[in-house]
Protein backbone atom coordinates (compact mmCIF):
# COMPACT_ATOMS: atom_id res chain seq x y z
CA UNK A 1 0.00 0.00 0.00
CA UNK A 2 1.47 3.52 -1.19
CA UNK A 3 2.36 4.90 2.64
CA UNK A 4 0.22 8.35 1.83
CA UNK A 5 -2.93 6.36 1.47
CA UNK A 6 -2.89 4.52 5.06
CA UNK A 7 -4.17 6.22 8.14
CA UNK A 8 -3.89 4.82 11.42
CA UNK A 9 -5.92 5.98 14.33
CA UNK A 10 -7.64 5.52 17.41
CA UNK A 11 -10.68 6.29 19.27
CA UNK A 12 -10.19 8.02 22.93
CA UNK A 13 -13.23 8.15 24.48
CA UNK A 14 -15.20 7.59 28.19
CA UNK A 15 -16.91 4.70 29.05
CA UNK A 16 -20.19 4.61 27.21
CA UNK A 17 -20.52 7.37 24.89
CA UNK A 18 -19.96 5.87 22.26
CA UNK A 19 -16.90 4.65 21.20
CA UNK A 20 -17.74 0.77 20.15
CA UNK A 21 -20.88 2.06 18.10
CA UNK A 22 -19.03 4.24 15.85
CA UNK A 23 -16.41 1.48 15.39
CA UNK A 24 -19.17 -0.25 14.48
CA UNK A 25 -20.62 1.99 11.73
CA UNK A 26 -17.07 2.95 10.23
CA UNK A 27 -17.17 -0.76 9.69
CA UNK A 28 -20.53 -1.16 8.45
CA UNK A 29 -20.68 1.66 6.10
CA UNK A 30 -17.37 0.77 4.17
CA UNK A 31 -18.68 -2.64 3.81
CA UNK A 32 -15.71 -4.09 5.80
CA UNK A 33 -18.60 -6.88 7.18
CA UNK A 34 -20.88 -8.30 5.36
CA UNK A 35 -24.77 -6.81 6.87
CA UNK A 36 -25.65 -10.18 7.66
CA UNK A 37 -22.45 -10.96 9.65
CA UNK A 38 -22.19 -8.17 11.33
CA UNK A 39 -23.01 -8.11 14.99
CA UNK A 40 -23.22 -5.00 17.54
CA UNK A 41 -20.02 -4.35 18.98
CA UNK A 42 -18.13 -6.25 16.45
CA UNK A 43 -14.86 -5.40 18.13
CA UNK A 44 -15.45 -6.28 21.60
CA UNK A 45 -14.53 -10.11 21.32
CA UNK A 46 -15.27 -11.36 24.62
CA UNK A 47 -18.64 -12.14 26.01
CA UNK A 48 -17.66 -10.44 29.32
CA UNK A 49 -16.77 -7.36 27.45
CA UNK A 50 -19.77 -7.90 25.89
CA UNK A 51 -22.48 -7.65 28.81
CA UNK A 52 -20.06 -5.10 31.38
CA UNK A 53 -19.69 -2.75 28.39
CA UNK A 54 -16.25 -2.33 28.88
CA UNK A 55 -13.19 -3.15 25.75
CA UNK A 56 -10.28 -4.66 27.76
CA UNK A 57 -8.04 -5.61 25.37
CA UNK A 58 -6.64 -3.90 22.52
CA UNK A 59 -8.07 -4.86 18.93
CA UNK A 60 -7.99 -3.59 16.12
CA UNK A 61 -9.49 -3.86 12.41
CA UNK A 62 -8.42 -2.09 8.63
CA UNK A 63 -11.19 -0.43 6.42
CA UNK A 64 -10.88 0.32 2.75
CA UNK A 65 -12.55 3.38 2.31
CA UNK A 66 -12.95 4.74 -1.74
CA UNK A 67 -12.98 8.82 -0.39
CA UNK A 68 -14.13 11.68 -1.56
CA UNK A 69 -10.61 12.41 -3.93
CA UNK A 70 -11.29 9.65 -5.75
CA UNK A 71 -8.38 7.39 -4.46
CA UNK A 72 -8.85 4.16 -1.85
CA UNK A 73 -7.44 4.61 1.27
CA UNK A 74 -6.22 1.78 4.08
CA UNK A 75 -7.98 2.98 7.55
CA UNK A 76 -6.40 1.13 10.26
CA UNK A 77 -8.39 1.30 13.27
CA UNK A 78 -6.52 0.24 16.80
CA UNK A 79 -9.42 -0.10 19.53
CA UNK A 80 -7.64 0.65 22.84
CA UNK A 81 -9.09 -0.56 26.24
CA UNK A 82 -10.53 2.38 27.71
CA UNK A 83 -9.88 1.96 31.56
CA UNK A 84 -7.29 3.10 33.60
CA UNK A 85 -6.25 -0.78 34.44
CA UNK A 86 -4.55 -0.80 31.06
CA UNK A 87 -2.77 2.46 31.05
CA UNK A 88 0.04 0.85 29.64
CA UNK A 89 -1.58 -0.67 26.74
CA UNK A 90 -3.75 2.38 26.05
CA UNK A 91 -0.16 3.85 25.76
CA UNK A 92 1.68 1.57 23.63
CA UNK A 93 -2.00 1.58 21.07
CA UNK A 94 -0.98 5.73 20.67
CA UNK A 95 2.37 5.44 19.76
CA UNK A 96 1.11 2.91 16.98
CA UNK A 97 -1.15 5.02 15.02
CA UNK A 98 -1.11 9.20 14.20
CA UNK A 99 -4.54 10.51 15.51
CA UNK A 100 -7.14 10.05 17.13
CA UNK A 101 -11.00 10.25 17.27
CA UNK A 102 -12.17 12.16 20.60
CA UNK A 103 -15.47 11.10 20.49
CA UNK A 104 -17.36 12.86 23.69
CA UNK A 105 -21.25 12.63 24.25
CA UNK A 106 -22.97 16.12 23.60
CA UNK A 107 -25.21 15.58 26.09
CA UNK A 108 -22.80 14.77 28.90
CA UNK A 109 -19.73 16.33 27.97
CA UNK A 110 -15.87 15.83 29.23
CA UNK A 111 -15.84 12.97 31.57
CA UNK A 112 -12.08 12.00 33.77
CA UNK A 113 -11.30 9.31 31.03
CA UNK A 114 -11.69 11.31 28.11
CA UNK A 115 -8.98 13.62 29.97
CA UNK A 116 -6.50 10.43 30.77
CA UNK A 117 -7.16 9.06 27.42
CA UNK A 118 -6.99 11.88 25.34
CA UNK A 119 -3.45 12.97 27.49
CA UNK A 120 -2.08 10.39 26.22
CA UNK A 121 -2.94 10.99 22.37
CA UNK A 122 -1.73 14.14 22.97
CA UNK A 123 1.25 13.01 24.88
CA UNK A 124 1.67 10.15 21.60
CA UNK A 125 1.77 13.78 19.37
CA UNK A 126 -1.98 12.70 17.58
CA UNK A 127 -3.65 14.87 15.18
CA UNK A 128 -7.04 14.75 16.81
CA UNK A 129 -10.46 14.95 15.75
CA UNK A 130 -13.32 16.07 18.16
CA UNK A 131 -16.18 14.18 17.69
CA UNK A 132 -19.38 14.73 19.23
CA UNK A 133 -21.52 11.69 19.85
CA UNK A 134 -25.29 11.19 20.62
CA UNK A 135 -26.58 14.63 18.96
CA UNK A 136 -29.49 12.71 18.21
CA UNK A 137 -30.32 12.96 22.05
CA UNK A 138 -32.60 16.14 23.16
CA UNK A 139 -29.99 16.49 25.75
CA UNK A 140 -27.23 17.38 23.64
CA UNK A 141 -25.36 20.74 23.68
CA UNK A 142 -22.51 20.40 21.72
CA UNK A 143 -22.30 24.36 21.86
CA UNK A 144 -21.64 23.60 25.43
CA UNK A 145 -19.40 20.80 24.92
CA UNK A 146 -17.38 22.41 21.92
CA UNK A 147 -16.57 25.03 24.50
CA UNK A 148 -16.01 22.57 27.39
CA UNK A 149 -13.42 20.31 25.37
CA UNK A 150 -11.86 23.66 24.45
CA UNK A 151 -11.47 25.01 28.19
CA UNK A 152 -10.38 21.43 29.58
CA UNK A 153 -8.64 19.67 26.89
CA UNK A 154 -7.06 22.65 25.54
CA UNK A 155 -7.69 21.77 21.29
CA UNK A 156 -9.70 23.78 19.04
CA UNK A 157 -12.77 22.09 18.51
CA UNK A 158 -14.19 24.61 16.37
CA UNK A 159 -14.28 22.26 13.73
CA UNK A 160 -16.06 18.94 15.48
CA UNK A 161 -17.57 16.48 13.70
CA UNK A 162 -21.19 16.24 14.80
CA UNK A 163 -22.97 12.52 15.04
CA UNK A 164 -25.06 10.13 16.08
CA UNK A 165 -23.58 6.64 15.87
CA UNK A 166 -26.63 5.18 16.81
CA UNK A 167 -28.98 6.53 13.39
CA UNK A 168 -25.84 6.46 11.76
CA UNK A 169 -25.93 10.53 10.94
CA UNK A 170 -22.68 12.08 10.26
CA UNK A 171 -20.83 9.01 9.88
CA UNK A 172 -19.43 9.60 5.86
CA UNK A 173 -18.07 12.86 7.72
CA UNK A 174 -15.93 11.15 10.08
CA UNK A 175 -14.56 8.80 7.38
CA UNK A 176 -13.84 12.37 5.38
CA UNK A 177 -12.10 14.10 8.54
CA UNK A 178 -9.93 10.41 9.03
CA UNK A 179 -8.77 10.94 5.77
CA UNK A 180 -8.00 14.78 5.33
CA UNK A 181 -7.45 15.89 8.97
CA UNK A 182 -5.05 12.89 9.93
CA UNK A 183 -1.85 12.77 8.45
CA UNK A 184 -0.25 9.57 6.66
CA UNK A 185 2.60 7.75 8.57
CA UNK A 186 5.89 8.35 8.19
CA UNK A 187 8.32 5.06 7.31
CA UNK A 188 11.14 4.21 5.24
CA UNK A 189 10.24 0.79 3.57
CA UNK A 190 14.55 0.65 2.42
CA UNK A 191 15.26 0.44 6.16
CA UNK A 192 16.33 -2.18 8.82
CA UNK A 193 12.74 -4.15 10.07
CA UNK A 194 11.33 -2.41 12.80
CA UNK A 195 7.56 -2.77 14.13
CA UNK A 196 6.39 -2.56 17.56
CA UNK A 197 4.35 -5.84 19.15
CA UNK A 198 0.98 -3.36 20.01
CA UNK A 199 -1.01 -6.62 21.28
CA UNK A 200 -0.82 -9.96 21.41
CA UNK A 201 -3.85 -12.76 22.10
CA UNK A 202 -4.27 -16.23 22.47
CA UNK A 203 -6.46 -18.31 19.78
CA UNK A 204 -7.41 -21.70 20.69
CA UNK A 205 -6.54 -22.65 16.84
CA UNK A 206 -3.46 -20.27 15.86
CA UNK A 207 -1.87 -20.28 19.20
CA UNK A 208 -0.52 -16.43 20.12
CA UNK A 209 -1.40 -14.01 17.18
CA UNK A 210 0.71 -10.98 17.52
CA UNK A 211 -0.75 -7.60 16.65
CA UNK A 212 2.20 -5.01 15.11
CA UNK A 213 2.76 -1.61 13.59
CA UNK A 214 5.44 -1.86 11.05
CA UNK A 215 7.72 1.29 11.45
CA UNK A 216 10.25 0.83 8.83
CA UNK A 217 11.17 -2.19 6.12
CA UNK A 218 9.33 -5.04 5.42
CA UNK A 219 8.08 -7.94 6.81
CA UNK A 220 6.50 -10.69 4.72
CA UNK A 221 5.65 -14.67 5.55
CA UNK A 222 8.27 -16.52 6.05
CA UNK A 223 10.64 -14.49 7.86
CA UNK A 224 12.81 -15.21 10.45
CA UNK A 225 12.28 -12.55 13.03
CA UNK A 226 13.52 -11.42 16.47
CA UNK A 227 11.64 -9.59 19.69
CA UNK A 228 15.21 -7.11 20.67
CA UNK A 229 13.24 -7.59 24.74
CA UNK A 230 12.84 -11.31 24.85
CA UNK A 231 15.68 -12.18 22.21
CA UNK A 232 13.82 -14.54 21.07
CA UNK A 233 13.80 -15.76 17.41
CA UNK A 234 10.65 -17.22 15.24
CA UNK A 235 9.84 -17.89 11.62
CA UNK A 236 6.55 -16.04 10.81
CA UNK A 237 3.70 -18.65 9.80
CA UNK A 238 1.49 -16.37 8.63
CA UNK A 239 1.10 -12.76 8.03
CA UNK A 240 -2.90 -11.01 7.89
CA UNK A 241 -4.51 -8.08 8.64
CA UNK A 242 -7.73 -8.07 10.61
CA UNK A 243 -11.03 -7.41 8.60
CA UNK A 244 -11.68 -7.73 11.41
CA UNK A 245 -11.28 -11.78 10.58
CA UNK A 246 -7.75 -12.44 9.47
CA UNK A 247 -7.43 -11.92 6.21
CA UNK A 248 -3.54 -13.16 4.55
CA UNK A 249 -1.83 -10.94 3.11
CA UNK A 250 2.43 -11.41 1.55
CA UNK A 251 3.48 -8.44 2.86
CA UNK A 252 3.63 -5.69 5.52
CA UNK A 253 4.98 -2.09 4.83
CA UNK A 254 5.99 0.92 6.97
CA UNK A 255 2.88 2.02 8.21
CA UNK A 256 1.07 -0.82 7.68
CA UNK A 257 -0.55 -3.03 10.98
CA UNK A 258 -1.34 -6.35 11.10
CA UNK A 259 -0.96 -9.49 12.52
CA UNK A 260 1.03 -12.81 12.63
CA UNK A 261 1.61 -16.29 14.01
CA UNK A 262 4.77 -18.29 14.47
CA UNK A 263 4.01 -21.13 17.03
CA UNK A 264 4.62 -18.94 19.74
CA UNK A 265 3.30 -20.85 22.93
CA UNK A 266 1.89 -18.29 25.64
CA UNK A 267 1.43 -15.03 25.27
CA UNK A 268 4.03 -14.31 28.18
CA UNK A 269 6.48 -14.48 25.46
CA UNK A 270 5.03 -11.60 23.57
CA UNK A 271 5.56 -8.48 25.65
CA UNK A 272 3.68 -5.33 24.62
CA UNK A 273 5.99 -2.57 23.38
CA UNK A 274 8.57 -5.27 22.26
CA UNK A 275 10.55 -4.29 19.33
CA UNK A 276 10.19 -6.97 16.53
CA UNK A 277 13.05 -7.06 13.29
CA UNK A 278 14.86 -8.89 11.16
CA UNK A 279 17.38 -11.99 12.94
CA UNK A 280 19.87 -11.43 10.06
CA UNK A 281 19.86 -7.87 9.38
CA UNK A 282 18.51 -6.40 12.86
CA UNK A 283 17.49 -2.31 13.26
CA UNK A 284 19.93 -0.60 14.91
CA UNK A 285 18.02 0.44 17.94
CA UNK A 286 15.04 -0.58 19.82
CA UNK A 287 11.77 1.79 20.11
CA UNK A 288 11.61 3.72 23.09
CA UNK A 289 10.13 3.56 26.35
CA UNK A 290 9.37 -0.34 26.85
CA UNK A 291 8.34 -1.02 30.46
CA UNK A 292 6.85 -4.29 31.32
CA UNK A 293 3.13 -3.71 32.64
CA UNK A 294 3.29 -5.20 36.35
CA UNK A 295 0.46 -6.14 38.53
CA UNK A 296 0.09 -3.75 41.40
CA UNK A 297 -3.25 -4.86 43.50
CA UNK A 298 -3.07 -8.39 45.03
CA UNK A 299 -5.59 -10.83 46.49
CA UNK A 300 -6.14 -14.65 47.70
CA UNK A 301 -8.61 -16.22 45.49
CA UNK A 302 -9.69 -19.51 46.94
CA UNK A 303 -12.07 -22.63 46.36
CA UNK A 304 -15.15 -22.59 48.77
CA UNK A 305 -14.99 -26.44 48.23
CA UNK A 306 -11.70 -27.41 48.83
CA UNK A 307 -12.05 -30.44 46.39
CA UNK A 308 -12.51 -27.65 43.21
CA UNK A 309 -8.54 -26.81 43.62
CA UNK A 310 -7.04 -28.53 40.83
CA UNK A 311 -9.57 -26.77 38.70
CA UNK A 312 -8.99 -23.41 40.28
CA UNK A 313 -5.24 -24.16 39.27
CA UNK A 314 -6.08 -25.60 35.27
CA UNK A 315 -8.59 -22.32 34.88
CA UNK A 316 -6.14 -19.58 36.39
CA UNK A 317 -3.63 -21.47 33.87
CA UNK A 318 -6.35 -21.32 31.21
CA UNK A 319 -6.88 -17.53 31.88
CA UNK A 320 -3.23 -16.58 31.92
CA UNK A 321 -2.54 -17.95 28.84
CA UNK A 322 -4.05 -14.95 27.01
CA UNK A 323 -3.30 -12.60 29.97
CA UNK A 324 0.24 -11.81 31.03
CA UNK A 325 -0.51 -9.41 33.85
CA UNK A 326 -2.26 -11.69 35.85
CA UNK A 327 0.10 -13.30 38.00
CA UNK A 328 -0.76 -16.59 40.37
CA UNK A 329 1.30 -18.33 43.03
CA UNK A 330 0.44 -21.01 45.26
CA UNK A 331 -1.24 -19.79 48.54
CA UNK A 332 -1.76 -21.53 51.84
CA UNK A 333 -3.65 -20.22 54.30
CA UNK A 334 -4.36 -21.66 57.61
CA UNK A 335 -8.01 -20.35 57.35
CA UNK A 336 -8.86 -21.10 53.96
CA UNK A 337 -6.52 -24.23 52.92
CA UNK A 338 -4.70 -24.01 49.60
CA UNK A 339 -5.51 -21.48 46.91
CA UNK A 340 -3.63 -18.67 45.08
CA UNK A 341 -2.09 -15.01 45.50
CA UNK A 342 -2.91 -13.46 42.28
CA UNK A 343 -1.80 -9.88 41.06
CA UNK A 344 -3.31 -7.82 38.64
CA UNK A 345 -3.02 -4.30 36.95
CA UNK A 346 -5.99 -3.11 38.89
CA UNK A 347 -8.79 -3.35 40.48
CA UNK A 348 -11.00 -3.89 37.52
CA UNK A 349 -9.16 -6.06 36.10
CA UNK A 350 -9.31 -8.25 39.43
CA UNK A 351 -12.82 -7.90 39.18
CA UNK A 352 -12.75 -9.37 35.70
CA UNK A 353 -10.59 -12.03 36.36
CA UNK A 354 -12.75 -13.52 39.49
CA UNK A 355 -15.91 -12.73 37.25
CA UNK A 356 -14.49 -15.13 34.68
CA UNK A 357 -13.03 -17.94 36.63
CA UNK A 358 -16.59 -18.26 38.93
CA UNK A 359 -18.69 -17.19 35.78
CA UNK A 360 -16.77 -19.69 33.40
CA UNK A 361 -15.08 -21.98 35.47
CA UNK A 362 -18.02 -22.23 37.35
CA UNK A 363 -16.23 -22.04 40.38
CA UNK A 364 -17.18 -20.94 43.70
CA UNK A 365 -14.36 -18.32 45.08
CA UNK A 366 -13.35 -16.70 48.22
CA UNK A 367 -11.54 -13.34 47.69
CA UNK A 368 -9.52 -12.14 50.33
CA UNK A 369 -9.50 -8.30 50.72
CA UNK A 370 -7.16 -6.86 47.60
CA UNK A 371 -3.72 -5.41 48.97
CA UNK A 372 -1.00 -3.31 47.22
CA UNK A 373 2.59 -4.12 46.93
CA UNK A 374 3.91 -2.37 49.92
CA UNK A 375 7.86 -2.04 50.17
CA UNK A 376 9.74 -3.16 53.41
CA UNK A 377 12.85 -1.37 54.22
CA UNK A 378 14.46 -3.77 56.40
CA UNK A 379 16.80 -3.07 58.91
CA UNK A 380 20.00 -4.69 57.33
CA UNK A 381 19.20 -2.74 53.99
CA UNK A 382 17.26 -5.08 52.06
CA UNK A 383 13.89 -3.74 50.55
CA UNK A 384 11.13 -6.69 50.40
CA UNK A 385 7.75 -6.59 48.22
CA UNK A 386 4.66 -7.42 50.78
CA UNK A 387 2.58 -8.52 48.20
CA UNK A 388 0.19 -10.45 51.59
CA UNK A 389 -0.18 -8.79 54.80
CA UNK A 390 -0.24 -12.23 56.45
CA UNK A 391 3.60 -12.54 55.42
CA UNK A 392 4.17 -9.35 57.17
CA UNK A 393 7.91 -10.31 58.97
CA UNK A 394 8.60 -9.44 62.72
CA UNK A 395 8.74 -5.70 62.92
CA UNK A 396 11.85 -5.49 64.91
CA UNK A 397 13.48 -6.51 61.32
CA UNK A 398 11.67 -3.55 59.95
CA UNK A 399 13.38 -0.34 59.69
CA UNK A 400 10.40 1.90 57.54
CA UNK A 401 7.00 0.38 55.36
CA UNK A 402 6.13 2.25 52.14
CA UNK A 403 2.96 2.44 50.31
CA UNK A 404 2.13 3.37 46.14
CA UNK A 405 0.53 6.65 45.87
CA UNK A 406 -1.84 7.75 42.92
CA UNK A 407 -3.13 10.96 41.49
CA UNK A 408 -6.66 10.45 41.10
CA UNK A 409 -8.61 13.19 38.93
CA UNK A 410 -12.25 12.84 39.69
CA UNK A 411 -15.34 14.78 37.72
CA UNK A 412 -18.35 15.77 39.41
CA UNK A 413 -21.17 18.13 38.96
CA UNK A 414 -21.31 20.89 42.06
CA UNK A 415 -23.77 19.80 44.32
CA UNK A 416 -21.81 16.50 44.80
CA UNK A 417 -18.52 17.85 45.25
CA UNK A 418 -18.74 18.43 49.27
CA UNK A 419 -19.38 14.60 49.66
CA UNK A 420 -16.15 13.61 47.19
CA UNK A 421 -13.79 16.08 49.08
CA UNK A 422 -14.97 14.08 52.70
CA UNK A 423 -14.47 11.14 50.87
CA UNK A 424 -11.07 11.64 49.56
CA UNK A 425 -10.32 13.43 52.51
CA UNK A 426 -11.26 10.52 54.45
CA UNK A 427 -9.11 8.63 52.66
CA UNK A 428 -5.96 10.07 53.73
CA UNK A 429 -6.41 12.15 50.67
CA UNK A 430 -3.70 15.16 49.79
CA UNK A 431 -5.69 18.03 47.82
CA UNK A 432 -3.82 19.39 44.74
CA UNK A 433 -5.97 20.78 42.54
CA UNK A 434 -9.63 21.97 42.16
CA UNK A 435 -11.05 23.49 38.93
CA UNK A 436 -14.25 24.24 37.05
CA UNK A 437 -15.37 23.67 33.92
CA UNK A 438 -19.13 24.76 33.77
CA UNK A 439 -21.00 23.57 36.74
CA UNK A 440 -18.45 20.66 36.55
CA UNK A 441 -15.66 20.33 39.26
CA UNK A 442 -12.08 18.67 38.42
CA UNK A 443 -10.72 17.92 41.75
CA UNK A 444 -7.14 16.35 41.69
CA UNK A 445 -6.05 14.58 44.54
CA UNK A 446 -3.20 12.36 45.90
CA UNK A 447 -4.00 9.51 47.48
CA UNK A 448 -2.39 6.27 48.63
CA UNK A 449 -3.79 3.22 46.32
CA UNK A 450 -4.55 0.62 49.81
CA UNK A 451 -7.22 3.43 50.71
CA UNK A 452 -8.35 3.34 46.87
CA UNK A 453 -8.20 0.00 46.13
CA UNK A 454 -11.25 -1.68 48.38
CA UNK A 455 -14.52 0.15 47.83
CA UNK A 456 -13.55 3.79 46.81
CA UNK A 457 -15.36 3.28 43.17
CA UNK A 458 -18.29 2.19 45.28
CA UNK A 459 -18.43 4.91 47.68
CA UNK A 460 -17.68 7.26 45.37
CA UNK A 461 -20.25 5.90 42.82
CA UNK A 462 -22.70 6.25 45.71
CA UNK A 463 -22.32 9.49 47.24
CA UNK A 464 -22.71 11.20 43.69
CA UNK A 465 -25.64 8.99 42.69
CA UNK A 466 -23.34 7.76 40.41
CA UNK A 467 -22.44 11.72 38.17
CA UNK A 468 -18.28 11.46 39.24
CA UNK A 469 -15.99 9.88 36.91
CA UNK A 470 -13.02 8.92 38.73
CA UNK A 471 -9.53 8.12 37.01
CA UNK A 472 -5.66 7.44 38.59
CA UNK A 473 -2.32 7.01 37.47
CA UNK A 474 0.31 5.15 39.67
CA UNK A 475 2.91 8.21 40.88
CA UNK A 476 5.33 6.14 43.07
CA UNK A 477 5.94 5.12 46.88
CA UNK A 478 6.21 7.12 49.88
CA UNK A 479 7.02 6.09 53.70
CA UNK A 480 4.27 6.14 55.78
CA UNK A 481 3.05 4.70 59.06
CA UNK A 482 1.53 1.45 58.30
CA UNK A 483 0.99 -1.46 60.83
CA UNK A 484 -0.29 -4.92 60.03
CA UNK A 485 -3.85 -5.00 61.91
CA UNK A 486 -4.44 -8.89 62.59
CA UNK A 487 -8.44 -10.01 63.51
CA UNK A 488 -9.00 -12.68 65.91
CA UNK A 489 -11.91 -14.79 65.93
CA UNK A 490 -11.98 -17.36 69.53
CA UNK A 491 -8.32 -16.39 70.37
CA UNK A 492 -7.53 -17.91 66.43
CA UNK A 493 -5.93 -14.93 63.88
CA UNK A 494 -7.39 -15.75 60.67
CA UNK A 495 -5.31 -14.95 58.41
CA UNK A 496 -7.24 -13.80 55.65
CA UNK A 497 -8.75 -11.02 57.07
CA UNK A 498 -5.44 -9.46 57.97
CA UNK A 499 -5.03 -5.85 56.98
CA UNK A 500 -2.29 -3.66 56.43
CA UNK A 501 -3.66 -0.15 57.90
CA UNK A 502 -2.46 3.28 58.71
CA UNK A 503 -1.71 3.78 62.15
CA UNK A 504 -3.54 6.23 62.86
CA UNK A 505 -6.89 4.43 61.31
CA UNK A 506 -6.10 1.36 62.77
CA UNK A 507 -8.15 1.68 65.81
CA UNK A 508 -11.54 2.54 64.10
CA UNK A 509 -11.01 -0.05 61.59
CA UNK A 510 -10.84 -2.75 64.21
CA UNK A 511 -13.52 -1.22 65.69
CA UNK A 512 -15.68 -1.57 62.69
CA UNK A 513 -14.65 -4.71 61.77
CA UNK A 514 -15.50 -6.24 65.01
CA UNK A 515 -18.82 -4.61 64.45
CA UNK A 516 -19.52 -6.28 61.20
CA UNK A 517 -17.81 -9.39 62.32
CA UNK A 518 -20.02 -9.69 65.09
CA UNK A 519 -23.02 -9.23 62.49
CA UNK A 520 -22.29 -11.55 59.96
CA UNK A 521 -20.59 -14.81 61.57
CA UNK A 522 -23.94 -16.90 63.06
CA UNK A 523 -24.28 -17.56 66.68
CA UNK A 524 -22.70 -20.91 67.56
CA UNK A 525 -23.69 -22.77 71.44
CA UNK A 526 -20.99 -20.70 72.83
CA UNK A 527 -19.51 -17.20 73.23
CA UNK A 528 -16.85 -16.28 70.60
CA UNK A 529 -14.86 -13.08 71.43
CA UNK A 530 -13.67 -10.92 68.16
CA UNK A 531 -10.58 -8.94 68.58
CA UNK A 532 -8.58 -6.68 66.35
CA UNK A 533 -5.05 -6.43 67.07
CA UNK A 534 -2.03 -5.16 66.05
CA UNK A 535 1.78 -7.34 67.58
CA UNK A 536 0.29 -8.26 70.73
CA UNK A 537 -1.97 -5.19 71.53
CA UNK A 538 -5.84 -5.87 71.12
CA UNK A 539 -6.85 -2.77 70.20
CA UNK A 540 -10.90 -3.38 69.43
CA UNK A 541 -13.44 -6.24 70.82
CA UNK A 542 -16.80 -7.27 70.74
CA UNK A 543 -18.22 -10.60 71.69
CA UNK A 544 -20.66 -12.56 70.61
CA UNK A 545 -23.15 -14.42 72.57
CA UNK A 546 -23.85 -17.37 72.89
CA UNK A 547 -27.21 -19.22 71.10
CA UNK A 548 -30.29 -19.87 72.96
CA UNK A 549 -32.06 -22.29 71.13
CA UNK A 550 -32.19 -24.54 68.70
CA UNK A 551 -33.09 -22.81 65.23
CA UNK A 552 -36.05 -26.20 64.69
CA UNK A 553 -37.00 -24.91 68.18
CA UNK A 554 -39.70 -22.75 67.22
CA UNK A 555 -41.32 -25.59 64.79
CA UNK A 556 -43.66 -26.45 67.44
CA UNK A 557 -44.54 -30.34 66.74
CA UNK A 558 -45.57 -31.97 63.99
CA UNK A 559 -44.98 -29.95 61.11
CA UNK A 560 -42.10 -31.80 59.53
CA UNK A 561 -41.82 -30.80 56.28
CA UNK A 562 -41.21 -27.12 57.67
CA UNK A 563 -38.40 -28.61 59.99
CA UNK A 564 -36.85 -30.81 57.13
CA UNK A 565 -36.70 -27.45 54.69
CA UNK A 566 -35.03 -25.62 57.61
CA UNK A 567 -32.49 -28.02 58.29
CA UNK A 568 -31.93 -28.21 54.47
CA UNK A 569 -31.50 -24.76 54.52
CA UNK A 570 -28.96 -24.85 57.37
CA UNK A 571 -27.39 -27.28 55.16
CA UNK A 572 -27.09 -25.47 52.35
CA UNK A 573 -25.85 -22.23 54.32
CA UNK A 574 -22.79 -24.75 55.56
CA UNK A 575 -21.41 -24.90 52.29
CA UNK A 576 -20.39 -21.98 52.55
CA UNK A 577 -18.79 -21.68 55.73
CA UNK A 578 -15.30 -22.04 56.71
CA UNK A 579 -14.50 -23.73 59.65
CA UNK A 580 -11.63 -21.82 62.13
CA UNK A 581 -10.94 -23.86 64.79
CA UNK A 582 -14.52 -24.31 66.78
CA UNK A 583 -16.06 -21.23 64.85
CA UNK A 584 -17.48 -21.53 61.36
CA UNK A 585 -17.59 -18.45 59.46
CA UNK A 586 -19.55 -17.56 56.22
CA UNK A 587 -17.93 -17.04 52.93
CA UNK A 588 -19.25 -13.14 52.58
CA UNK A 589 -18.10 -12.34 55.57
CA UNK A 590 -14.82 -11.89 54.35
CA UNK A 591 -15.70 -9.09 51.91
CA UNK A 592 -18.31 -7.74 54.05
CA UNK A 593 -16.09 -7.26 57.10
CA UNK A 594 -13.43 -4.98 54.88
CA UNK A 595 -16.04 -2.73 53.69
CA UNK A 596 -15.90 0.50 55.17
CA UNK A 597 -18.67 3.01 55.62
P1 LIG B 1 -17.30 1.13 26.36
O1 LIG B 1 -17.13 -0.01 25.40
O2 LIG B 1 -17.90 0.70 27.65
O3 LIG B 1 -16.08 1.98 26.52
O4 LIG B 1 -18.43 2.06 25.81
P2 LIG B 1 -18.45 2.74 24.43
O5 LIG B 1 -17.84 4.08 24.55
O6 LIG B 1 -17.95 1.80 23.42
O7 LIG B 1 -20.00 3.00 24.22
P3 LIG B 1 -21.01 2.17 23.36
O8 LIG B 1 -20.71 2.29 21.93
O9 LIG B 1 -21.16 0.83 23.95
O10 LIG B 1 -22.31 3.04 23.63
C1 LIG B 1 -22.83 3.21 24.93
C2 LIG B 1 -24.34 3.38 24.86
O11 LIG B 1 -24.68 4.58 24.16
C3 LIG B 1 -25.03 2.26 24.09
O12 LIG B 1 -26.22 1.95 24.77
C4 LIG B 1 -25.30 2.85 22.73
O13 LIG B 1 -26.43 2.29 22.13
C5 LIG B 1 -25.55 4.31 23.07
N1 LIG B 1 -25.20 5.19 21.96
C6 LIG B 1 -24.05 5.19 21.23
N2 LIG B 1 -24.09 6.16 20.30
C7 LIG B 1 -25.27 6.78 20.43
C8 LIG B 1 -25.90 7.88 19.76
O14 LIG B 1 -25.39 8.47 18.82
N3 LIG B 1 -27.12 8.26 20.21
C9 LIG B 1 -27.74 7.63 21.23
N4 LIG B 1 -28.94 8.07 21.59
N5 LIG B 1 -27.19 6.60 21.88
C10 LIG B 1 -25.98 6.18 21.49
Amino acid sequence: TDIQRIRNFSIVAHIDHGKSTLADRLIQLTGTVAERDMKAQMLDAMDIERERGITIKANSVRIDYPAQDGHTYVLNLIDTPGHVDFAYEVSRSMQAVEGSLLVVDASQGVEAQTLANVYQAIDADHEIVPVLNKIDLPAAEPERVKEQIEDVIGIDASESVMISAKTGLGIPDVLEAIVQRLPAPVGDRDKPLKAMLVDSWYDSYLGVVVLIRVMDGVIKKGDQIKMMKSAATYKLDRLAVLKPQMVDIPELGPGEIGVFTASIKQVRDTKVGDTITHEKKPCAAALPGFKPSIPVVFCGLFPVDANDFEALRDAIEKLQLNDASFSSEMETSAALGFGFRCGFLGLLHLEVIRDRLEREYDLDLITTAPSVVFKLHMKDGEVLDLHNPADMPDLTYVDHIEEPRIKATILVPDEYLGDVLKLCQDRRGIQMDLTYAGSRAMVVYDLPLAEVVFDFYDRLKSVTKGYASFDYQITGYREDFLVKMSILVNDEPVDALSIMVHRDRADSRGRAMCEKLKDLIPRHMFKIPIQAAIGGRVIARETLSAMRKDVTAKCYGGDATRKKKLLEKQKAGKKKMRQFGKVEIPQSAFIAALKMD
